[in-house]
């Protein structure tokens, strides 16, 4: 004989199929594929081979059953014969702490459990005929939830069952060690196969149950054992299978391979040989997880919710204009959100002023804590936005001691920022005309306030590369620093809205309105208790004509004050105010006049009062009417009829 294993091999092989077919004492299944097997409820054989008892399903039983009743007897009145039982299962639940409900290997009088209720009862029994003798069925219970109602010892234990699904004899799932005898707990629900061996003694009437994982072998210590004779109990034939059921959760379970043998032992399973475990679908979870997850989830997706909207919020709130022509601009160019932060917000209690052009807010740059004015202009996107913006910012670029100092600008849809250093001491006209929250002005403050305006404005006018025009000299735009200074604001802004032809000597005419309000500490214009428009000018005039120019001066000075200085003043004032441009004085000669580098101007006896011009006389003035387009600017401004705003 040259190859004895391979003769034996056959032999055996044989043997065994001899075996099963004549008197099925003995079979083997790794895997189900292709099976025939009697199979209800939720059972079913997947593709892979697993028979799958229960699976997605909660509150279902299902069952599978060797197709053909079995004679455990050799003939009807004989014993029940020794028989043994191996079989590997998983049981994989969707949480890892928990799992419904379990399942059984079972033998008995009948395949059709349809009865048998899910749950507890693990698809064997139902609640009427639980514990009754007439059931004739023995199961081997792998119980996965603790029914105190039925005596069940843990969350995993292994029972045997009699008639009941209170357990004869029962143990936590687990192994004792070979070598130390130690026990080792197994989780039945871990989703992991594992291995279990039944044994019937005929001789001792003992039912033996051995489990361990699926790659420990056979422990030789028995995890438990019941004496109990079958003979009594088992109906012939019977039928053999398994049960399983789900309760409030669906749980899967699941029978990879199994064996049987009658009178012989049941065939060793070859693991190699097993359908693969299907991965858990879901990592398995706590019971801490199961409620912090839905919570974490729905946090999430409030906070991703909450993220989004405040990031569009943000994205609008911060939005911004921006052009490549700006690109120049670059250093001028404020950001939005600093604006907003500066502002706090633009809140109302950050708004020192409302103008013509909009709303002034005071801030502070978050990074140099620099003190600013953020003046908001709203304009529609009008044509020109680039020119005026490129006009702001260069002129933006002038430094000089009596003019306010333009930071930058920002642009957004339909507004306009610009940011100027703020002026702690405020706006000219609240020294004038607001005396009841502020020491008025002395002489020498207002003279000194003078001197200032008119070099601001020199320099605008003949200091700069090119001539600009402020356009809007009053006391409002006026504004004084920490020492006092008068210094110039918002020049070149009247632009936005007035296209009209305006020169130097139009600012020469608005100035000489300012001195007047100074130096008289009154409005250019006033109205009457009738109603009619008072010119301050006119008044003034009279008291020239009059000899009696002292006596417009401020009365609140109470005569302390440089009479020279006043007059001078004044009659400056009454020559810059002259109707016809040409006999204006320019910005350098105003210097020269109050630094007395020129004697004091002469007036021409018979000059006209303003009131004595036709268009003034007419409220709403007719521009067509006018035959100085450079005086539209000037008196607009100067009776505060700029309506374009
Ligand atoms: N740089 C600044 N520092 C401190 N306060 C300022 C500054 N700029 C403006 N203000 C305050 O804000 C107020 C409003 O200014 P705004 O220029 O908008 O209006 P206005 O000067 O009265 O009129 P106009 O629109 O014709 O300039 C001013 O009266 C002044 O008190
Ligand atoms: C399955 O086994 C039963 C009982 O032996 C038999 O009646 C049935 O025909 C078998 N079915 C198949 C598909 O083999
Ligand atoms: C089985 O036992 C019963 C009585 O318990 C008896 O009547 C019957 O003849 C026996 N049958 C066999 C085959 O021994
Ligand atoms: C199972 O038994 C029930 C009655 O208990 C019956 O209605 C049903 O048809 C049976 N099922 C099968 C497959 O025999
Ligand atoms: C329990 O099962 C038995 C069959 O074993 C059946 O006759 C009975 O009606 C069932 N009871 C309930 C409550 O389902
Ligand atoms: C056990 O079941 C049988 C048949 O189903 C019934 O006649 C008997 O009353 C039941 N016994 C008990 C204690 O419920
Ligand atoms: C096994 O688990 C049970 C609870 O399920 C516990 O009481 C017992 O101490 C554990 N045994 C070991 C050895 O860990
Ligand atoms: C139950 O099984 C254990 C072994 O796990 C054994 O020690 C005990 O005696 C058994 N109890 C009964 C009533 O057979
Ligand atoms: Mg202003």
């Amino acid at each position: 004989m040259e190859h004895p294993p391979f003769f034996l091999l056959l032999v055996s092989l044989g043997f065994n199929l001899i075996a099963l077919c004549a008197g099925q004492n003995q079979f083997i299944y790794h895997g189900f594929t292709g099976k025939n097997l009697t199979i209800d409820g939720t059972t079913k054989i997947t593709p892979e081979g697993l028979l799958e008892l229960t699976s997605d399903k909660n509150d279902l039983n299902g069952h599978a059953f060797f197709p053909t009743p079995m004679h455990f007897r050799s003939s009807p009145n004989s014993t029940v014969q020794s028989f043994s039982v191996n079989f590997v299962f998983a049981i994989q639940s969707f949480y890892s702490d928990r799992s419904y409900d379990g399942m059984a290997f079972l033998i008995a009088p009948s395949n059709n459990l349809s009865t048998a209720w899910p749950d507890g009862y693990l698809g064997l029994f139902n609640i009427s005929n639980r514990g009754n003798s007439s059931n004739r069925i023995l199961a081997i219970e792998l119980d996965t939830f603790q029914n105190n109602e039925f005596g069940d010892i843990s969350n995993s234990h292994v029972g045997i069952d009699i008639n009941d699904v209170r357990s004869v004899n029962s143990s936590f799932a687990g192994f004792y060690d070979d070598k130390n005898g130690i026990f080792t707990n197994l989780t039945l629900y871990n989703g992991r196969a594992m291995q279990v061996w039944m044994e019937y003694s005929e001789e001792a009437t003992q039912i033996t149950v051995t489990m361990a994982p699926i790659d420990t072998p056979k422990p030789k210590r028995p995890l438990l054992y019941a004496t109990y004779d079958l003979s009594t109990m088992l109906t012939d034939p019977v039928y053999i299978g398994f049960s399983a059921a789900t309760g409030v959760i669906s749980t899967r379970h699941i029978v990879l391979g199994w064996s049987f043998g009658m009178g012989v032992p049941a065939p060793d399973i070859d693991i190699t040989k097993l359908p693969k475990l299907p991965r858990v679908g879901t990592k398995p979870r706590s019971n801490v997880l199961e409620i912090v997850l839905p919570i974490a989830s729905a946090m999430f997706i409030i906070i991703v919710g909450t993220m989004v909207i405040l990031i569009v919020r943000r994205k609008l709130l911060y939005a911004e204009l921006r052009e490549d022509w700006e690109i120049d601009f670059g250093p001028q160019r404020f950001s939005y959100k600093d604006l907003f932060h500066a502002t706090q917000g633009f809140k109302n209690k950050n708004m020192i002023g409302v103008g013509g052009f909009g709303k002034v807010y005071k801030g502070v740059l978050a990074t140099s804590k620099l003190e600013i004015a953020v003046k908001k202009i709203s304009h529609e996107s009008r044509q020109g936005m680039k020119e005026f913006i490129t006009e702001i910012v260069s002129i933006g670029r002038l430094r000089h001691r009596n003019l306010v100092p333009l930071l930058g600008y920002c642009r957004r849809k339909n507004e306009l920022l610009l940011v100027y250093n703020y002026m702690p001491k405020g706006s000219l006209d609240k020294y004038l005309h607001d005396v009841d929250n502020r020491a008025i002005l002395n002489w020498a403050q207002r003279f000194q306030i003078i001197k200032d305006v008119a070099c601001g404005l020199f320099y605008l006018h003949e200091r700069w590369e090119k001539v600009v025009i402020h356009r809007d000299i009053k006391a409002s735009n006026i504004l004084l620093d920490a020492e006092m200074n008068g210094r110039l604001g918002d020049f070149g802004l009247a632009r936005l809205y007035d296209h009209g032809k305006a020169s130097p000597l139009t600012d020469v005419f608005a100035f000489g309105a300012f001195l007047l309000e100074t130096t008289c500490g009154q409005r250019p214009v006033k109205q009457d208790s009738q109603g009619n428009q008072l010119m301050l000018v006119d008044w003034v005039l009279e008291h020239w004509h009059d000899g009696s120019l002292t006596e417009a001066v401020d009365m609140r000075l109470q005569g302390d004050y440089n009479i020279d200085e006043a007059c001078l003043v004044l009659k400056l004032a009454l020559v810059c105010l002259h109707p016809f441009p040409a006999s204006r004085p320019n910005m350098r000669q105003v210097m020269q006049y109050l630094d007395k580098d020129l004697p004091q101007p002469e007036l021409a006896p018979t000059r006209l009062g303003f009131s004595k011009l036709p268009l003034m006389q007419n409220k709403g003035f007719n521009p067509s009417a006018m035959s100085y387009p450079e005086l539209r600017t000037s008196i607009g401004t100067f009776s505060g009829l700029s309506g374009g705003r």
